[in-house]
């Protein structure tokens, strides 16, 4: 797998490109909520900012305002919020500026009077807008020439955002004069002020550091833009891999590239606490290989301060160890995107894990019996990501008797730093066909049926089947190819070798879009006849199967409830009135130009009801253990949430 670029990489570099004179390409940039929040507060300020291919080319502000007023909303990005914090107060100050910065909800509890306090004495002025120590902030005009004769001084045991916000802000004041920084208290998250000090080199900063207590920016540094950066794929999103590669890869190692053991991010350093746990772990520039070694995992006992994003992963693989495992040093959990060590520490209970948390630890003992979970997220994306290495509990020792479901809520909610995680995991695993859930939809023409389980899959994030489709590129391929409506092996075989894409609700025949075709009426008349013969609906089996993919299917059709998926935990039998279905079809016709009568369609539909109800091969009826639907009375959107509701009802989530 690939991984996508360094979130503290990425918003640090289009920070300093912003702020550098000339111009900056940036390669391999992560796009994801918390870059985005950057870049439209970049342009906002002034900078510009242009796609040069897959890069991005940023003309920096050269120190100078470009606007001189702006209301930035910053999402929930810590590293936006801090740095543009301390480089805006300054530019403010000293050019006449007036910026509000604000957040989402959770970014107005993150506190930043740490780093308000150490700007404050050099003659910058913040207000808070609301709660006193915490975001939104107003940064105003301040004293022209800021004060840099005395050390600033800035808690270190809090975040080590606020001295990466500093150090990367006072290269624009220190042209004549000296900045110095003490660190009050111990520095914590080392690794993430060796990224900073890494970037500001390359941008032509060099800052001088006596051990990790004081950091002086020599007179005369000034940004400049190296002209062309790359940025390293994220090693904290690299964890989950690592992960799973310990977890899972028993045979060939799984392979993760655009980080290697080159890396300059601290969460590179996972690789060791993994090891510790049993992984086998290979490595070099750009590369990764991991796979099982010892398993179950060893517990372990750890300080996790130069790795807090990637513990987080530790604390999911100690689900597998063979005792209880311990991360300390993990205070600075509780100001991130959530609490993380509440939000971990409940989330693992609900599996059955034993967990006792502390102020700055958390202890994970792994379950006696495993529970099936739903798991909040917290709209943390490092939630969401680590608890999907909970779903690989069938192969804990020793096992669960049954194999436990983990659902996670809002799994979208990886786009802050990872909007393909799940997508790259499923690309890399398998399952056994039949723990993959199917929600079945079967019932007569136009029904509804296709919108239903459209909506239903994306809500769930599920795969789609619409079975009809299959049928009709059969009848299409037939009519192209002058095949008889009557000669059930030749169609059969178009059927077995239908050479079908689906790209972005498009069906491709032959690499022709045909969606539009597909729908002809004619199309489907002749789908109906032919697909009442048993070698065309054999021929098309195997293909439908192989719809079944992880996380899951929504498959719509006549019998994918009797006989394609029977196995499927939830059965739909959608019906509506034939007359409310002839008014649905009619209205769609005419909103597409067609004319037709009401009559017609009427009729042309029962006599393909009847087709589709009376014919021996797999006619049209309700599964046994169906749920009847008539959604003749019903919005779209009811009839979706009644099946939503039904299906978290089914499963051993309910
Ligand atoms: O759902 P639809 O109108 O696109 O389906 C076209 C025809 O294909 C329908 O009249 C019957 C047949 N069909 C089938 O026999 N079995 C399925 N699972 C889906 C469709």
């Amino acid at each position: 797998m690939r991984l996508p670029g360094s979130k503290s990489i990425s918003n640090r570099v289009l920070l300093l490109a912003g702020l550098s004179e000339g111009t900056t390409t940036v390669r391999d940039l992560l796009d994801s909520d918390d870059t985005q929040v950057m870049l439209t507060a970049l342009r906002t300020l002034g900078c510009r900012i242009v796609p040069e291919g897959a890069a991005l080319r940023i003309t920096g502000l050269g120190g100078r305002l470009g606007v001189r007023e702006a209301s930035l909303f910053l999402g929930n990005a810590g590293t936006a919020m801090r740095p543009l914090t301390a480089a805006l107060a300054m530019l403010a100050a000293t050019q006449g500026g007036r910026f509000e910065l604000s957040g989402v909800p959770r970014m107005h509890e993150r506190p930043i009077a740490d780093l308000v306090d150490a700007l404050r004495p050099l003659g910058c002025r913040v207000d808070y807008l609301g709660q006193t120590g915490y975001p939104p902030l107003r940064l105003l005009p301040g004293s022209d020439d800021l004060d840099l004769s005395v050390p600033i001084r800035v808690r270190g045991d809090v975040s080590s955002q606020f001295l990466t916000a500093l150090l990367l802000a006072l290269p624009l004041l220190t042209a004549k004069q000296t900045a110095t920084i003490d660190i009050e208290g111990e520095l914590i998250s080392k690794p993430y002020i060796e990224i900073t000090l890494n970037l500001l080199a390359r941008f032509g900063v060099a800052v001088q550091r006596e051990g990790w207590q004081r950091f002086v920016i020599p007179a005369g540094s000034r940004y400049r833009s190296p002209g062309d950066i790359h940025v390293e794929g994220d090693a904290s999103s690299a964890s989950y891999f690592i992960a799973l590669g310990a977890i899972a890869a028993t045979d060939t190692p799984l392979r993760i590239e655009g980080v290697g053991t080159d890396s300059i991010q601290g969460d590179i350093r996972f690789i060791d606490a993994a090891e510790a746990m049993g992984a086998e772990v290979a490595g070099g520039a750009g590369w990764i290989e991991v796979r099982r070694g010892r398993w179950p995992l060893t517990a372990i006992d750890i300080d996790c301060n130069a790795i807090p994003d990637a513990a987080m992963t530790l604390a999911v693989m100690a689900l597998y160890a063979d005792g209880p495992s311990r991360l300390r040093n993990i205070a600075s959990w509780r100001v991130k995107e959530t609490d993380r060590i509440a939000a971990m520490a409940s989330e693992l209970r609900k599996l059955g894990a034993g967990v006792v948390e502390g102020a700055d630890f958390i202890e994970v003992t792994p379950p006696l019996h495993w529970t099936p979970a739903v798991v909040h997220t917290y709209d943390d994306h490092r939630v969401a990501m680590c608890f999907s290495l909970a779903a690989f509990n069938p192969l804990a020792e020793p096992p669960p008797a049954e194999p436990v479901p983990v659902r996670i809520l809002d799994p979208k909610c990886v786009a802050k730093t990872f909007p393909d995680y799940f997508e790259t995991l499923f690309s890399v695993v398998c399952t056994q066909a039949d723990w993959i859930p199917v929600i079945t939809i079967d019932g007569p023409t136009a029904s509804g049926k296709g919108t239903l389980a459209c909506a239903v899959a994306d809500a769930l994030g599920y795969h789609v089947l619409d079975s009809g489709v299959l049928y009709r590129a059969t009848a299409l391929a037939a009519i192209r190819s002058a095949v008889d409506a009557d000669d059930k092996s030749a169609l059969a075989a178009l059927a077995e070798a239908l050479d079908l894409a689906f790209e972005q609700g498009n069906v491709r025949l032959d690499g022709v879009d045909v969606s539009a075709l597909l729908r002809h009426e004619n199309v489907g008349t002749l789908a109906s006849r032919i697909s009442a013969f048993p070698a065309v609906r054999q021929a098309l089996l195997r293909l439908q199967w192989s719809f079944r993919r992880l996380p899951g299917l929504v498959a719509d059709g006549r019998d994918m409830g009797t006989v394609i998926f029977p196995d499927a935990p939830l059965k739909i039998y959608l019906t509506a009135s034939a007359d409310a279905r002839a008014r649905r079809r009619h209205q769609q016709l005419e909103a597409a130009g067609v004319s037709t009568t009401l009559e017609s369609l009427l009729v042309g539909l029962q006599e393909r009801d009847a087709r589709d109800q009376n014919r021996t091969a797999s006619p049209l009826k309700p599964a046994a253990d169906a749920v009847l639907l008539d959604n003749s009375a019903l919005s779209i959107e009811s009839t979706v949430d009644a099946v939503l509701s039904y299906w978290s009802r089914r499963t051993p989530l309910a």
